[in-house]
């Protein structure tokens, strides 16, 4: 059995008087994609904000490919090849896709210009391998579709060697065809060995993307089940009420039954 590409360990994190992560232990291997699903507060987030390097964590640890990391912050976590894709498809809407893919890390020439034929011809490569319908590259991205703009969003994270990808509600801002263009994708890098956390609250995309799930409530671990040994109201039971199924990895979030 390899090492996981991810572990977190114990990972606390509290805001004044609330714990919003509580103790929670999870893991992800690679070309697994690993769905997070809980209530809006449950802590989702801030989870995966402590490995993204965007929140500090109270306490806990951090392990990539079995050995310790220090994430103190984005830079660190780019260090160790994870990048993550927001909901909010945050790109700049005037720039077109490859002003986008290499914004603040733009290739320049021996001359010290930007290279911007360089960075076209690089965009076009990594969108003919991701998304070969992609067509648009002298578009501004705010005339682009959500699904071609979460294609340029991947494409920049696995430009820059994601080795485990970070998606918090990628597709909440998107129709269901682009949607399912961005159920591809996710495919199409779980076959390439990338590791996905995916923050989702959609139980039937969950059921059809993940290999895993962990839910998580009011900051804790409820349990970890492979999504093929459990229904959707076995999920529903336990995002609702903390509820484990038999076949689930109880927490220390899981309701007690004496
Ligand atoms: N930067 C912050 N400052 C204070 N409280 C925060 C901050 N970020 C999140 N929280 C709180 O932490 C808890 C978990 O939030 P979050 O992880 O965003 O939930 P979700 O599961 O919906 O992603 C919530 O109670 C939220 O209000
Ligand atoms: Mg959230």
């Amino acid at each position: 059995m390899t090492a996981p590409l991810v572990e977190m360990r114990d990972m606390v994190k509290s805001f004044g008087g609330i714990k919003a992560v509580d103790h929670v232990t999870i893991d992800l291997y690679p070309g697994e994609v690993v769905g997070v699903l809980g209530h809006n507060g449950a802590g989702k987030s801030v989870l995966m904000k402590m490995l993204s390097g965007a929140l500090q964590r109270d306490s806990g640890e951090i392990y990539i490919n079995g050995e310790k990391a220090t994430i103190n912050n984005p830079r660190d976590a780019r260090n160790y090849q994870i990048e993550t894709i927001y909901q909010y498809l945050a790109l700049a809407d005037n720039l077109d896709a490859a002003s986008n893919l290499f914004l603040g890390r733009e290739l320049m020439s021996p001359t010290g210009f930007v290279n911007d034929a360089q960075m076209e011809a690089e965009t076009r490569k990594i969108l003919a391998r991701l998304n070969p319908n992609f067509r648009r590259f002298h578009t501004p991205v705010a005339g682009l579709s959500g699904g071609q703009r979460q294609s340029v969003a991947i494409a920049r994270a696995v430009y820059f060697n994601a080795r485990i990808l970070i998606m918090d509600e990628p597709t909440a801002a998107l129709g269901v065809q682009e949607t399912q263009m961005v159920a591809e994708l996710i495919e199409q890098l779980k076959s390439e060995g990338i590791g996905i956390f995916l923050i989702d609250h959609d139980i039937h995309q969950v059921k059809m993307l993940c290999d895993r799930a962990n839910v998580m409530k009011n900051g804790q671990l409820v349990g970890t089940v492979k999504v093929d040994e459990v229904s959707e109201d076995d999920m529903l039971g336990m995002i609702i009420a903390g509820k484990c199924p038999a076949n689930a990895i109880p927490g220390p979030g899981a309701l007690q039954t004496a």
